[in-house]
């Protein structure tokens, strides 16, 4: 029960990474509003808050559209009570060569990547400020923030780019006492990732990157994030936390 009685908003939380941090912060007593494009998804997520005891708002939501974002940060706010923990979880990724990439495939990844972050940082910070409460803001970016990532350059970008928000974000914010750091996964076993690692051998070659020695879960990536948005957390700001299995040490 480590953030008992906070109010948690976690974007793409229909699926993988975000549908874990979204229970996990539910398990440890948050009443969590889960957002997604995906309105199956979240209804699934909803579900699952609901069998933990805590209470749980699901929103169609698109992390691209700021009406949207404003919208569903009222409707939180008056369903569950003012937003504490803001996770900014949606993501995207394709894959192609830098030489062949549209210009329609780089604005889609940075805009939902990178472009979702300052948005919906943005609507929920407003209010954790005039609210003088402080707040926690933990946003999920990847080791592409630090790895050449051939074929999916505009993902490494959009990657690199939510690192570097979460610093200047983390001082501005420094005096409202919000809190604004990332998270920074390696291979996590979610449905992103199902299709690139399909078969036996290509699970194989990507382990074998791995100092650690396998491909990590979603829980790995939720416990993290609950740190980051409990108390213990409070003297940390603008920083990224990597969970790699060693990856980038390696
Ligand atoms: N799986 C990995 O190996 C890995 C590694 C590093 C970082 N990440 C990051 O973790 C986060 C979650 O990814 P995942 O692996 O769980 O993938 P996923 O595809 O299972 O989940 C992503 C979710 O985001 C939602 N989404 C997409 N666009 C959206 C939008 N515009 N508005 C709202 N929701 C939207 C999707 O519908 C989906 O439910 C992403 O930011 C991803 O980049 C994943």
């Amino acid at each position: 029960m480590r953030i008992e009685g906070k109010v948690a908003f976690v974007t793409g939380a229909g699926s993988g990474n975000g549908r874990e941090i979204a229970l996990v912060l539910a398990r440890e007593g948050a009443d969590v509003a889960v957002a997604d494009i995906n309105p199956r998804g979240i209804e699934e997520t909803a579900k699952m808050i609901d069998e933990t005891g805590r209470k749980a708002l699901a929103m169609e939501m698109d992390v691209t559209n700021s009406i949207q974002i404003d919208r569903a940060v009222k409707k939180i706010t008056e369903g569950l009570g003012a937003i504490d923990i803001l996770v900014n979880n949606a993501g995207v990724i394709s894959h192609m060569p830098f030489l062949e990439m549209p210009e329609d495939a780089w604005d889609k990844v940075v805009d939902v990547n990178l472009k979702g972050v300052f948005l919906c940082s943005q609507a929920v910070a407003r209010r954790m400020v005039e609210r003088k409460k402080g707040g926690k803001i933990i946003n999920i970016s990847s080791i592409a923030f630090w790895l050449a990532y051939p074929t999916a350059c505009h993902y490494a970008a959009s990657k690199g780019g939510v690192v570097q928000l979460t610093k200047s974000m983390a001082v501005e914010l420094a005096p409202y006492k919000i809190n604004v750091n990332a998270v920074a996964p390696g291979t996590i076993d979610t449905p992103m990732i199902e299709k690139g690692l399909s078969t036996p051998q290509a699970r194989a070659a990507e382990v074998a990157r791995i100092p650690w020695g396998s491909i990590g879960k979603p829980k790995d990536v939720a416990y993290s994030v609950l740190f980051l948005a409990s108390d213990e957390a409070e003297y940390i700001t603008g920083t990224t936390l990597v969970v790699d299995g060693g990856w980038i040490t390696g």
